[in-house]
C-alpha cells in the first residue's frame, strides 16, 4: 500500500538558503530515495521546508526516522500523512523552483502555517507554476 507523507519544518542555520546546503540534501536523497521507491519533492522558503514523500509505509517511515534526527531542521509537523492509490510524484528528489510563485497561487506568502489542504494544493498545482 503506498503512502503520502506532507510535512513542515524549519531550517535551522542557512540550511535551504545557499546553493550547497541545498545540493548536498538533493544528492542523498536522489540516491537513498531511487534505493527505496520513494518519490518526493521539496520546498525550502524564507526559512521554511514543506515536502512531500510517497511510497512504501516502512519506506516512508524509515525516512522520516532520519529526518526527525536531522539537526539541519526542526519543528518538524506532519500535516498529512494517507494511503493513496497512485503516485501524485515521479521523480526520487525534486526540487520546488520558484517557491513565491507557488506559493501566490494558494494565497500564501509564506509557509510558517500552512495547512493540510494548502499542502496539497501546492503538489497539485507545482508542476504548472
Ligand atoms: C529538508 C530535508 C529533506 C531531506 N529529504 C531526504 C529525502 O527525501 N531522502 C533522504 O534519504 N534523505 C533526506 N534528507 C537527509 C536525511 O535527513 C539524512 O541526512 C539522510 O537520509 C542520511 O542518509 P545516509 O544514511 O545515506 O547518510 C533530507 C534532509 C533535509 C534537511
Amino acid at each position: 500500500m503506498l503512502h503520502r507523507v506532507i510535512y513542515a519544518s524549519e531550517a535551522v542555520g542557512a540550511v535551504g538558503a545557499s546553493t550547497l546546503s541545498i545540493a548536498q540534501i538533493l544528492g542523498v536523497s536522489e540516491r537513498n530515495n531511487r534505493r527505496d521507491h520513494l518519490t518526493s519533492c521539496v520546498m525550502f522558503h524564507q526559512g521554511h521546508i514543506l515536502q512531500a514523500i510517497e511510497g512504501q509505509r516502512a519506506d516512508v517511515d524509515r525516512l522520516i526516522r532520519r529526518l526527525l534526527d536531522d539537526p539541519r531542521h526542526s519543528g518538524f509537523r506532519i500535516l498529512i500523512d494517507a494511503p493513496i492509490s497512485a503516485r501524485r510524484i515521479h521523480e526520487p528528489m525534486g526540487l520546488c523552483g520558484d517557491p513565491a510563485a507557488l506559493l501566490e497561487r494558494v494565497g500564501l506568502n509564506c509557509l510558517s502555517r500552512v495547512t493540510a489542504n494548502e499542502a496539497e494544493a501546492l503538489l497539485d498545482i507545482r508542476k504548472a507554476a
